[in-house]
């Protein structure tokens, strides 16, 4: 009774700390929805929905105590206790994807993703009455962020899923713990993961600070603001800054001092983490101080080098991007606009213009070599992301449409343009991925049964955005092949921020709604993938459906070509026999 009363005080307590949640809640709309088109109107019902579907995934994904809000009828309170073995509350937070790990430094490029989104698209949140729910979410990430990082120079990097002979698989209940807690220090410094918690907290500091880049069509949404918490993330920002730039042995990637991240989250150099950090607190605190470290990090680590992809591990392409957006916002900061916005522009040109360092697959998919090889459209989708929001800051028209159009391509193609008419997105039209790899959703307990048993996955995870297709387009659908259907926090991260986009200048339906049941059905490819977990689908001709027609042609034509060679040499000797002969 007393126990009672007290964890409705607790509860009562915890939800006074952030905005009040609707009644009834915003649930994802049934599948059979999506494949409905809307009646229209403005926001447009359906992107709105999406919207709320994809910031769903979060709250499927969270581990410690459910709030009494808790939307997720099939989810449990999970490893309550985590962190008391090693004398750090490390209970909260969220499981990094498939499995029940937690890992600092991919949560950390998300938050910060999320904030600088939502810095910029506040509106769709608002407009989709999306924002108590980013509030929600992103205060579940920053609030075991803080926890993480008990002191000054003391970051919690990962709480390992479960030993590393041994994963886990299984529901929510019965996770083995203690787990092992994994920390950098003075001693054991990870310039990059205390850098990026840095950036996290910076992004998100301004965010509830109510900052935006000073122009009327980007702002933060305002009901967020809150300036106390803005406060408290702050001075973790800075005090991870510091630590980032001033550990007393020196400046080292996290797996140097703790080898035990290498298989998860290897990272590949700390100078992208460290400009992003400097620059995000140059702009959340006006210091032309850090905006002028910011410049420097990026010629001392020879960033412009490293312009590949944008994701949790690196930042580049990102980078210029919102050196660009924070020059155009303030000129005192002592930075050139021009400068910045050509550096943007050099990369997004390279990509549109065939010039690398992606191309599009015959499928339209933009593809990096090696970094789309597992989990092929999150560089896509992030690259979509940079270049809508660039889009406004571009040179010229040509520019503008170009880039947009390129983006909107790569959108559609995720939500269901493609050969396999898959919106890779679960739970939003009846083709969807419907084996995601996620040990809490799949419902069963032994990893050697993982695709058959059970038969058909127990929990739907509405709104997680899977690994995607293989280059050649080919998506099996299979429960175990993680590089395809393995959900993660940081794939959903950008798909978020472009569904904001939609929502506010998007007055049509997002292509799903045009995708009827049974299309995937037709097409889904036969045999075994080829990927990091198969190596079955591997044999054989690799080449796309053009390709294949092309060389079948080609084939048929040499053909045709030695048999009438053939004949007329034939005819010939018949010939000069019978002349012989005769
Ligand atoms: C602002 O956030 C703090 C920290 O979470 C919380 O205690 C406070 O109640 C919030 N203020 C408002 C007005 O929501
Ligand atoms: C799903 O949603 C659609 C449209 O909102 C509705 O017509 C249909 O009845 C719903 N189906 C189920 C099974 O709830
Ligand atoms: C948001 O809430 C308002 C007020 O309840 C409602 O009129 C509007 O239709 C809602 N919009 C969406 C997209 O749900
Ligand atoms: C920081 O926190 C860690 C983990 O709780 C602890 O071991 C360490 O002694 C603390 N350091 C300081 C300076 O408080
Ligand atoms: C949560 O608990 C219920 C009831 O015991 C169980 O059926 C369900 O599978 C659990 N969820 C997960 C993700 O394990
Ligand atoms: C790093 O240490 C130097 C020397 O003590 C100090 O001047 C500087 O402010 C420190 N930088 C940060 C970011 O704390
Ligand atoms: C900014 O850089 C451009 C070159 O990109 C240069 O032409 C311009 O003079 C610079 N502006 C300032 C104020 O330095
Ligand atoms: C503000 O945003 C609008 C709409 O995207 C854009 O047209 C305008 O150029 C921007 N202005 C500034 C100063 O960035």
């Amino acid at each position: 009774m007393w126990g009672t009363t007290l964890l409705l005080t607790l509860h009562a307590i915890s939800s006074l700390a952030q905005l009040t949640l609707p009644t009834p809640p915003f649930l994802p709309p049934n599948i059979s929805s999506g494949a409905q088109s809307s009646t229209g109107g403005y926001p447009n019902p359906k992107w709105s929905s999406l919207l709320g579907t994809l910031l769903y995934f979060y709250d499927e994904q969270r581990s410690g105590t459910l709030p009494s809000t808790n939307r997720v009828p099939w989810r449990n309170d999970s490893l309550i206790l985590e962190g008391r073995d090693v004398g750090i509350d490390l209970t909260g937070g969220y499981y990094d994807a498939g499995d029940f790990s937690k890992d600092t430094f991919p949560l950390s490029f998300v938050l910060m993703s999320l904030c600088w989104g939502a810095t910029d698209y506040g509106k769709g949140y608002d407009l989709a009455n999306q924002t108590t729910y980013l509030d929600d979410t992103l205060r579940w990430g920053l609030d075991w962020l803080i926890k993480a990082h008990p002191n000054e120079t003391t970051l919690v990097v990962m709480v390992a899923s479960s030993d590393e002979e041994n994963t886990y698989w299984g529901g929510d209940r019965s996770i083995p713990s203690p787990r092992p807690v994994y920390t950098i220090t003075n001693n054991l410094p990870g310039t990059d993961a205390a850098a990026g918690a840095s950036a996290a907290f910076a992004a998100c500091s301004g965010l509830y600070a109510g900052k935006g880049f000073n122009n009327n069509s980007y702002t933060p949404p305002a009901q967020l603001r809150n300036d106390s918490y803005a406060a408290t993330l702050l001075t973790h920002a800075e005090q991870l800054y510091s630590f980032a730039v001033n550990s007393t042995n020196g400046r080292k990637t996290y797996q140097t001092s703790v080898p035990q991240v290498a298989a998860a989250y290897s990272s590949s150099g700390y100078g992208d983490e460290l400009t992003m950090a400097a620059l995000l607190l140059a702009w959340t605190t006006g210091s032309s101080t850090l905006y002028k470290d910011a410049e420097d990090f990026y010629t001392k680590y020879e960033l412009a080098k490293s312009n590949r992809v944008f994701n949790w591990d690196s930042k580049t392409p990102g980078i210029a991007v919102l050196f660009a957006q924070v020059n155009q916002a303030s000129s005192s900061l002592g930075g050139n606009f021009t400068v910045w916005r050509d550096r943007a522009e050099n990369y997004f040109d390279d990509i549109i213009n065939k010039k690398g360092p992606g191309y599009l697959t015959e499928d339209g998919l933009l593809f990096f070599d090696g970094d789309s090889d597992d989990a092929s459209l999150n560089p896509a989708l992030n690259t979509a992301m940079l270049l809508e929001r660039f889009v406004p800051m571009a040179s010229n028209a040509e520019k503008k449409v170009a880039y947009q159009d390129f983006a909107k391509q790569q959108v559609d193609y995720i939500l269901g343009k493609n050969s396999m008419s898959v919106p890779y997105i679960v739970g939003v039209n009846p083709n969807s991925p419907k084996n995601p790899h996620s040990a809490m959703a799949s419902g069963g307990d032994d990893v050697g049964t993982i695709d058959t048993d059970p038969a058909v996955e127990a929990y739907i995870l509405y709104g997680a955005v899977v690994g995607g297709p293989d280059k050649r387009g080919r998506y099996f659908d299979i429960r175990s092949d993680w590089p395809q259907t393995e959900v993660a926090l940081d794939y959903n991260a950008p798909m978020l921020t472009l569904a904001a986009m939609r929502v506010i200048g998007d007055t049509k339906d997002p292509y799903f709604t045009s995708l009827q049941a049974g299309a995937y059905d037709k097409v889904k490819p036969k045999g075994k993938p080829c990927d990091s977990v198969f190596k079955e689908g591997c044999e054989g001709p690799h080449l796309g459906k053009k390709a294949t027609i092309a060389l079948a042609i080609v084939i048929t034509i040499v053909g045709l070509v030695i048999v009438g060679l053939s004949i007329w040499y034939i005819l010939l000797l018949v010939r000069s026999r019978s002349g012989k002969v005769g």
